[in-house]
C-alpha cells in the first residue's frame, strides 16, 4: 500500500514497434487502472539485453516507449514511469532471488524454451533467469496487482512461489502479488492470419497495425484484412477474420460484440473494414499527436525521467534494504 492505494506494477520491452494489439491489450487499460492503483510502469530495458541489441537502437526505442506511455495518457505525476536500468535495485534483488530459485523451476518456463529455440546461438544465463528479474521487478515495490497477458502467467506464478518461499524463511517481507486479468476481448489477432496473435515481430507489415502508422496506411491495412466468403457479419468462431475486426471495433469503442453486430447488420465487409479503420485512426490520432509533441520537448521528458527514477529508487531501496538485512548482509555505515 502506498498512500492508502494498492500497488500495481507492469512493464514492456522496447523491442520492435508497438502494435494496436499492445495498445488495446495493455496500454489503454493501464490508463484506466492508474485511476485506482498506485502504478509503476517500467520500460524493462534490463530484460531487453537477454537477446542481442544494437545499443543506439535500444536507447532510441526505449525512449520512444517511455514517451508513448505518456502520450497514451499516463500522468507522470500520478504514475511512476521509468527505465528499469535507472533503478539498480532491480538487478540487486534479482541476484538475491536467484539464490532462492531452482534450476528445475526455470527449466519448466515455456517462454525460455521458445526463446532458446529461436536464439539457439545465444542461450545466455540472462535468458534463463529472465523470470527471476521479473520477480524482482514486481516484489521490489510490494506489488499487489500485476496486469499480464496469458503468456506471462507462468512468470507471475513463479514470482509468487519465490516470494512465498522467501517469506516462509524470513517472515513477511514481500507482498504476494496477484494477476490482474483484464476484461476479455482485447486479444487482437493478425490482420493477415486471424488464427495468430497480432505481433510486433511479424514479418508481414500488413499483419499488424503499428501505433505510429499514418491514417492512410491504417485504412489500407484494414482494407486488405483477411476475411472469409460467408458474406455475413456475425460474431462467431467460424469467421475469425470478421470476429477480429469486431473485437478491434469493440475494444476501441467499448461496445460489446452484440451491439457491434447489430450496428453492422446488412452491411458488407467493405463497409465494416472502413468503419473499423476509421475508428482506429481516430483512436490513435490523439496519441500520435501527443507523441510527436512530447518527442520535441526534450527538457520536459528528461525532467520526468529524472524525477520518476528518483521516486522508483526510493521505494525500491526500502524493500531492498529490508531484504539485505534479512539475508544477513552488514548494515551500511552512514
Ligand atoms: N516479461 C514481460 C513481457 O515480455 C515484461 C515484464 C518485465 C513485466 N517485468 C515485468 C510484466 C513485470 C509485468 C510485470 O511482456
Amino acid at each position: 500500500m502506498i498512500d492508502g492505494k494498492k500497488v500495481l506494477f507492469s512493464g514492456m520491452q522496447a523491442t520492435g514497434t508497438l502494435t494496436l494489439g499492445n495498445y488495446l491489450g495493455a496500454l489503454k487499460n493501464w490508463v484506466t487502472l492508474s485511476e485506482e492503483y498506485e502504478c509503476f510502469y517500467s520500460v524493462v530495458d534490463l530484460h531487453s539485453i537477454t537477446v542481442r541489441q544494437e545499443p543506439a537502437e535500444l536507447r532510441k526505442r526505449a525512449r520512444n516507449l517511455l514517451t508513448l506511455y505518456l502520450a497514451a495518457g499516463l500522468d507522470p505525476q500520478k504514475n511512476c514511469i521509468y527505465y528499469q536500468s535507472h533503478v539498480s535495485g532491480h538487478a540487486e534483488l534479482s541476484w538475491i532471488l536467484n539464490c532462492f530459485t531452482y534450476m528445475g523451476e526455470l527449466n519448466r518456463m515455456t517462454q525460455f524454451k521458445d526463446k532458446a529455440a529461436k536464439h539457439a546461438d545465444n542461450i545466455n544465463a540472462g535468458l534463463f533467469t529472465y523470470p527471476v528479474l521479473m520477480a524482482a521487478d514486481i516484489l521490489l515495490y510490494q506489488t499487489d496487482m500485476v496486469p499480464v497477458g496469458v503468456d506471462q502467467m507462468q512468470h507471475l506464478e513463479i514470482t509468487r512461489d519465490i516470494a512465498q518461499r522467501f517469506n516462509a524463511i524470513y517472515g513477511d517481507v514481500f507482498t504476494i502479488p496477484e494477476a490482474y486479468i483484464g476484461k476479455a476481448g482485447a486479444k487482437i489477432m493478425s490482420l493477415q492470419n486471424p488464427q495468430k496473435k497480432m505481433s510486433k515481430s511479424d514479418e508481414n507489415p500488413n499483419a499488424s497495425i503499428y501505433l505510429m502508422d499514418e491514417p492512410d496506411v491504417i485504412l489500407r491495412k484494414f482494407k486488405r484484412a483477411v476475411t472469409d466468403s460467408e458474406g455475413q457479419i456475425l460474431y462467431r468462431e467460424e469467421q475469425p477474420g470478421i470476429r477480429n475486426l469486431l473485437d478491434i471495433y469493440c475494444a476501441c469503442t467499448e461496445k460489446n460484440p452484440q451491439e457491434a453486430v447489430k450496428e453492422f447488420e446488412g452491411k458488407g465487409y467493405g463497409e465494416l473494414k472502413e468503419a473499423v479503420g476509421e475508428t482506429v485512426v481516430s483512436l490513435l490520432k490523439p496519441v500520435q499527436d501527443e507523441f510527436a509533441r512530447l518527442s520535441k520537448d526534450k527538457s520536459y521528458l528528461d525532467s520526468i525521467i529524472k524525477e520518476n527514477a528518483q521516486k522508483a529508487n526510493y521505494y525500491a531501496t526500502k524493500t531492498l534494504r529490508k531484504v539485505q538485512k534479512k539475508v544477513g548482509f552488514p548494515e551500511r555505515i552512514r
